[in-house]
C-alpha cells in the first residue's frame, strides 16, 4: 500500500491489469492529493505483486470499515504479506526529512479501533498486536536500504486522527510517550492485516520535523516537496525489498 513519497515505485510497475477503486465494489473513493486510488496487479522485476495506490483516511471521515476494506479484500484475495508506506513528521530528534523509518511497533491515539462493531466470524475477536511487525519482513527492509546505501532508522509510529497537524505541546507529550514519528494512517489497516492473520511491514518517509521541532510551521506543501525529493530512492527501496521479497518467499 503505497503512501505519500511511494508513489514514483509505480513507474517500474509491469502492469497487467489496472482498476480504479471507483470500479472495485467497497472500495474507498479517494481524494487526498497524491493519492491516485487504484488497485494495480503486475510485476515488479520479476516479483508478482498487487499495489494500492492510494489509502481512505479516517480523517476523510469514512468509517474505519471503509479505510480497510481494501485490506480485507485483499487478504481474502489470499495475500499472505503486506508492506504498508506513509508519510511521518519526526518526533525523535535525530530524525532528518529525507530519512525512512522501518515501523518496530505502533501507538494508537487515533480515538477509534478497526475493529469496534460486530464479531468478524471466523476471525479473531481480541487480536494479539505484541508482535504486529514482522521480524522477517523488517530484516528485508534494512537490507533493502543496505542495498541502496541507505542507513534506514527504526521506531514507533504514533498514528493520530487528523487532519490538524499536531501542537508542539502535544509532540513534547507523544516523544514521552515513547513515539519516534507521528502520522494520520497506516496503524488502522496495519490491525485489521493482523486479524486477517497477514504478515505486516511498513516504512515512513520523514517528511519534516514534527511540530516545535524545528522554527518552522508545518504545511501540507512541505509534505509533498519532501515526499517529492526523495521519490527515486523510495521506489529504489520498494524494488529492493520485493526482490528481496520474492527470493525469500
Ligand atoms: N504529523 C502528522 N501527520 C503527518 C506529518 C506530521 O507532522 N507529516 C506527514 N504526515
Amino acid at each position: 500500500m503505497l503512501g505519500s513519497g511511494f508513489h514514483h515505485v509505480l513507474s517500474e510497475l509491469r502492469v497487467d491489469a489496472e482498476t480504479p477503486y471507483s470500479r472495485l465494489p467497497g472500495f474507498p473513493p479517494t481524494g487526498v492529493t497524491g493519492h491516485a486510488g487504484k488497485l494495480l496487479i503486475g510485476h515488479l522485476g520479476e516479483t508478482p505483486v498487487m499495489v494500492l495506490s492510494g489509502r481512505a483516511h479516517y480523517y476523510e471521515g469514512h468509517p474505519m470499515a471503509l479505510v480497510t476494506f481494501a485490506v480485507r479484500a485483499l487478504a481474502a484475495y489470499g495475500i499472505r504479506d503486506l508492506l504498508l508506506t506513509n508519510a511521518a513528521g519526526g518526533v525523535n530528534r535525530s530524525l532528518r526529512p529525507g530519512d525512512f523509518m522501518i515501523l518496530s511497533d505502533h501507538i494508537n491515539l487515533m480515538g477509534a479501533n478497526p475493529l469496534r462493531g460486530g464479531p468478524v466470524p471466523g476471525l479473531p475477536r481480541f487480536v494479539d498486536l505484541t508482535c504486529a511487525y514482522d521480524p522477517g519482513l523488517r530484516q528485508l527492509l534494512r537490507q533493502a536500504g543496505r542495498e541502496c546505501g541507505l542507513k534506514l532508522r527504526t521506531g514507533t509510529y504514533l498514528a493520530v486522527c487528523g487532519p490538524s497537524y499536531e501542537t508542539p505541546a502535544e509532540v513534547r507529550a507523544f516523544a514521552r510517550l515513547g513515539a519516534d514519528a507521528v502520522g494520520m494512517s497506516t496503524v488502522p489497516e496495519v490491525i485489521v492485516a493482523r486479524q486477517c492473520g497477514l504478515n505486516v511491514a511498513a516504512m515512513s518517509c520523514i517528511t519534516n520535523l514534527a511540530a516545535g521541532r524545528s522554527g518552522k510551521r508545518l504545511s501540507h506543501e512541505e509534505v509533498l516537496e519532501t515526499a517529492e525529493r526523495v521519490k527515486k530512492v523510495a521506489a529504489q527501496l520498494l524494488k529492493n525489498f520485493v526482490k528481496l521479497y520474492g527470493q525469500n518467499h
